[in-house]
Parts: structure tokens; sequence; C-alpha cells
């Protein structure tokens, strides 16, 4: 299967003709861009003339869109385990494209790995700003992944960027990927990109918290993120860089972005802890425990266990209330257990990882709904400011909210997080 984008529409404009196959996936905006350049979409053969409007498309309207079966939910991390109510759909325009018409690079007529044993359409380059330990890791999996045409590092410290691209492009031959991998020193040289992965900035040292950083980070943060608006203004950018939620929403201002092409990751992470920590506790294996780690990336984090299963079952019956409430606790403080171990630097494994998953889900566009910080839009009661939900995730960026059942008390802490959240950013302005 292939997904047709308004560029692939706009190569074609001069044949007047695109020939798309019967399985392919036609955006909106591609239907769009066919109707204003007189451009006729052809399914299977030349002879067979089909409406665009008649094609399947990559995002329908989402208010719209029925939720797939909770149980073909994503699962890593977060099935949702009881049913969902549909994405609000509040940060869209009902109808409108994902994201604006101008360069975004058309899949590539080749296809790659999802790493779920799927195809994916190739995408032209992901950049990495920060080629640190977690933009290290990130760029590894991210080339692993072959589906990319290139992978860029971007670091103020070149010579860092371009050491960690070669040592990785070296690997090529043992992961078995094609994709180009460069480092440089800075965003304009590494040229236009569909996905970029902000990871600049400073990491804690042992006593920090991740707040103590929001100065200095903020300062990186905007400046990278206003960058990415001039050469790539059609991104989606990942943020990593911490106080993650705070950050998140700083590069969203700083980038003028809508709100669907700026997220941050900090919930498949602290999910993947959990899952990890649950499994020590007598949860059967980690890949089988689903949850869901929302709120903030700290203090605020939220785990609520009335969505938590193990096995498809709910997770208390397999493991008691004090050493769940124990695994949360310690997911909580994951990150301080980790950056104590190590005294320089903090956690990258698993945060490297997990940004790579947020991407590459994108890219495969399967609607995988995963925690995520996004800007909340009215759903659980809370507007205006990014905090850690449930967000389908595709091509463009957020698809849409994704409404949990949650106990009152769980909806409260989700609400506290935000709150708390939105102090921070007081502060930060
Ligand atoms: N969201 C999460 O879940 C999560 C998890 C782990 C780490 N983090 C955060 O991610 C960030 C990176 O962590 P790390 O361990 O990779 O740190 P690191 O110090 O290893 O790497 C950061 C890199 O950013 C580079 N950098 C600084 N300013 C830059 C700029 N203006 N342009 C380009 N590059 C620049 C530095 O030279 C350095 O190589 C930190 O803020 C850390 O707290 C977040």
């Amino acid at each position: 299967m292939t997904v047709w984008g308004a560029a692939a529409v706009d190569e074609a404009a001069g044949a007047g003709v695109v020939h798309v196959g019967a399985r392919d996936v036609v955006t909106p905006l591609a239907r769009e861009r066919a109707r204003e350049l007189g451009v006729e979409i052809v399914v299977g053969s030349p002879t067979a003339l089909v409406s665009p409007a008649a094609l399947p498309t990559a995002g329908p309207p989402l208010a719209t869109r029925p939720l797939p079966d909770p149980a073909s939910v994503s699962a890593r991390p977060g099935s949702a385990p009881r049913p969902v109510r549909p994405p609000s759909g509040a940060l869209f325009r009902r109808g409108a494209p994902l994201a604006p018409s101008s360069g975004r690079p058309s899949p590539r007529r080749g296809s790659a790995a999802d790493g779920r044993g799927g195809r994916v359409a190739r995408v032209g380059r992901v950049v990495v700003v920060g080629a640190g330990n977690v933009g290290m890791i990130a760029a590894m999996r991210l080339a692993d992944a072959d589906t990319f045409d290139e992978v860029v590092l971007v670091d103020i410290d070149e010579g860092r960027a371009a050491g960690i691209a070669l040592d990785l492009s070296h690997t090529a031959a043992l992961s078995g990927f094609t994709t180009r991998v460069r480092g440089v020193g800075t965003v304009e040289e590494a040229g236009h990109a569909a996905y970029v992965v902000l990871t600049a900035g400073r990491p804690r040292t042992p006593g920090m918290s991740r707040s103590d950083l929001i100065a200095t980070n903020a300062e990186i943060v905007g400046d990278v993120a206003a960058r990415v608006a001039r050469t790539s203004p059609d991104a989606v950018i990942v943020v990593v860089t911490n106080p993650l939620d705070e950050m998140t929403q700083h590069a969203w201002v700083s980038s003028g972005f809508p709100p669907q092409r700026v997220v941050g990751m900090a919930g498949v992470l602290d999910t993947a802890r959990f899952q990890a920590l649950a499994s020590l506790a007598g949860a059967g294996a980690a890949d089988g425990v689903a949850a869901w780690a929302l709120g903030s990336h700290g203090e605020e984090m939220v785990i609520p266990l009335s969505q938590a299963t193990a096995g498809g079952r709910p997770i208390l019956e397999r493991v008691g209330p004090a050493d769940l409430d124990a695994a949360v606790d310690r997911a909580r403080g994951s990150g301080a257990e980790v950056v104590g171990l190590l005294r320089s630097g903090s956690a990258f494994m698993a945060p490297g990882m997990s940004a790579a998953r947020m991407v590459l889900a994108m890219v495969a566009d399967r609607g995988d709904v995963m925690p995520a910080a996004v800007l909340a839009d009215g759903s659980y009661g809370i507007r205006d400011v990014y905090v850690g939900l449930p967000a389908r995730l595709g091509r463009g960026g957020v698809l849409g909210i994704v409404e949990l059942d949650l106990r009152p008390a769980e909806l409260a802490a989700l609400r506290e997080a935000a709150e708390r959240i939105r102090e921070r950013l007081g502060a930060l302005t």
C-alpha cells in the first residue's frame, strides 16, 4: 500500500493524471490538490477512472472516524482495556488537512518494514536535534527501522554529531538498513525534514528536578523550534527535552505550528517503566501489561490503575494494590533513580527508544494511540495547556485525543497535573 500525498499530485500535474493502486490511500490534502489542479486520480488500470472522493483516505474527518476495537489499539504502550470515546477532534477544523500543503516530502514509491510485520511508504528525512545520549539512541532506532531516506543528527558540538552519525552509518550492514546517516552543526544544514526529534538541552544532574532545567532549556528549545519552523514548515516536532510538558508547549509557541504538529514524548517512556516494574511485581511479561502514564512527566504523573491490564485482565487480579502503588511510585521516580546511579547524565536508552517509537508510529499511520504531551482541547475538562493524554497518532502528528473512562480520583489527579504545568509555564513567561 502506498499513501499518496499532495506532492505526488503536484508531480503529476503536467500529465493531468495519477495512477494509484486499488489498496493505496490518497490523503485528503491530495484529493483537495487534485481538485485544484484538475488532476484525475485513476485507480487500477488507466481506464478505471474513480472519483477522488470515492477513494480511501488516510484521515477522514475525526468526528466520524470510528475507533478501532479497544483490543486492536496499539498495545505498546497502553492498549485501552476499556471502551474509549471517540477522539474529541477539537484540535481540528472538520475536514481540514492535517498538514499545510507545501513541502511535506511525499512518500516514496518504495516501502519499508514498520517494525510490526507490515510495510510503510518511505519518508524523506528525520532530523534529531541534540546528538547527546537520548538523540543517539533515537537516531539508531530510526535508522534501524529503515523507513527514512535519511537520518540527520544536529548538535552545536558538530564533531559529536558527525562522529555519532559516522559510527551509526557503520552499522548499516549489521542492522540491514539503507537509510543514510549524517551529522551536522545546524538545523539549516540538516535541510527540510518531515519529522524532527528535539532532544537538545541539558539533562539533570543528581539532586536536580526536571523543573530546575526550565530556564536553560527554554532558551535552547525556543531557538531550535523557531529554526525548525523556517527550515521545515510542515514538519512534526517530537519534543523530548525536559521539563517535558513545559518545553513542548514552549516549542509549540516558538514554532508557530498548529498543535497537532508539536507533541511531547514522556508518556511512552513512563508507561514502559511502569510495565517493567509491574512485571517485576508479578504481572507477567512487561509487554503483556497495558497501561497509560498520563499527566506530567514528573511528580504529577498519573497512572490510572482502573485502566491497567495484565494479560488482558484487570491488573489488580494479578498484583495486589500495595505492590501496584509501589510500582507507580517507582515509575514516577525512575528518572531520578537512573540519574542517581549514573551520577552524570540521565536515562537515555528507554527515552531514545520511546521517541523513535512515536515517530515510527506516525509514519506507519495506523492510528496508534499512545500517551503523549498534547495541547488539551477540553477533553478531560482540561484546555489550552500541554499535558500527557492518550493521543491518536498519524502521519501528520496528533489526530485527536482519546477519552478514557477514568475514575473521579484519577480524573482529579489529571486535572491537578495540568494546573501545576500551567503554573510552571506562567513562571516561564
Ligand atoms: N522526555 C523524556 O522522557 C526525557 C527522558 C530523558 C531525557 N530527557 C531530556 O532530554 C534532554 C537530552 O538528554 P541527553 O541525556 O541526551 O543529554 P545530553 O547532554 O547527552 O545531550 C544533549 C545534547 O544537546 C546538545 N545541544 C545543546 N544545545 C543545543 C542546540 N542549541 N542545538 C543543538 N544541540 C544542542 C548538546 O551539545 C548535547 O550533545 C535533556 O533535557 C533531558 O532531561 C527527556
